[in-house]
């Protein structure tokens, strides 16, 4: 008999497909009899002393809301010593879904290992069985190895399988499985167009916050004209380092970033803790 045990949302944009965008997963949780308190939460560590221990640690630590996702902003807070930190709850929004036509191994729907890694943290202890009926290249089994569980993955399409054993020979070597792997880019998983890889004059970021500068002036969003007239840097940086105009009023929009973000103790946190609310480019 099955018992459910929780319902956990993944906040985690998608495409729209029909009329709404899909924003979310759900995520049920069942256990197999009695269920029993939660592994990850009732886990007590010593202390950290192996990388197993710190990824464990680390997948139960959840983001505050409005904290930019960016590996770049978590050291840059982390070095500035800024909590980010809140309870895990069954609302997850801080693990973004897998950027196709990104290096990325090839497969058209990866699961991060973030989320993974958490559910497995979360549900089991080390050394039980972790089984995915539909393990695609394998983020769940590796995930699992990483962690110390035993697994067991199940996969219909044999190159997808073949990957999947690959990822695990790395990883039993001591590679990261999940490091971008050094293939062209392409475009195609994804509708929006790719930008080249470029070095930039000027931040996205800044270029973005200067935008939301001009819809504030303006109390609506800008145009590209309007952009050109009122903001203090040149279009042209504009039209080479963004792929749509929606990407340009990224920061502009409700929920995007904003250079203070108040804390529950009203304090505010100086531009190099940016919130970042668009992760895309
Ligand atoms: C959503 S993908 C899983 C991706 C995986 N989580 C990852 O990150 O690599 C679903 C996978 O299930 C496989 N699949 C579909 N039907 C199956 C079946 N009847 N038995 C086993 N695998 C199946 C597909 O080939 C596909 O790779």
């Amino acid at each position: 008999m099955l018992e459910f045990q929780n319902w956990i949302v993944w906040d985690a944009l998608g495409f729209p497909v029909r009329l709404i965008m899909p924003a979310h997963y759900t995520i049920l949780c069942f256990a197999k009899g009695q269920s029993r308190p939660l592994p990850g939460l009732v886990r007590v560590h010593k202390e950290v002393v192996s990388e197993r221990d710190a990824l464990e640690a680390e997948a139960l630590e959840a983001l505050a809301p409005g904290f930019c996702l960016r590996s770049s902003c978590l050291k840059s807070r982390r070095s500035a010593g800024v909590q980010d930190k809140e309870p895990l709850t069954d609302l997850w929004n801080d693990i973004h879904r897998v950027k196709h036509n990104s290096r990325r191994v090839d497969h058209p729907c990866l699961l991060p290992p973030q989320l993974m890694h958490r559910l497995i943290s979360l549900f089991t202890e080390r050394n039980e069985v972790v089984l995915d009926c539909f393990n695609g290249a394998g983020t769940t089994t590796l995930s699992a190895a990483q962690l110390g569980r035993k697994f067991i993955g199940i996969e219909v399409s044999e190159r997808y399988h073949t990957l999947a054993q690959l990822r695990h020979a790395e990883l039993s070597l001591g590679m990261d499985p999940f490091r971008k792997q050094e293939r062209a880019l392409s475009a195609k998983n994804s509708r929006v167009p790719r930008m080249p890889k470029q070095d930039y004059v000027i931040l996205k970021k800044t270029l973005q916050l200067e935008v939301k500068r001009v819809a504030e002036l303006l109390g609506r969003l800008p145009t590209r004209e309007e952009v050109r007239r009122l903001a203090r840097y040149p279009i042209e940086y504009y039209n080479s380092y963004f792929a749509s105009w929606g990407e340009v009023c990224a920061a502009a929009r409700n929920g995007g970033m904003s250079e203070t973000r108040k804390t529950s103790t009203d304090q505010s946190i100086s531009e190099t803790q940016l919130a970042f609310g668009d992760l895309g480019g």
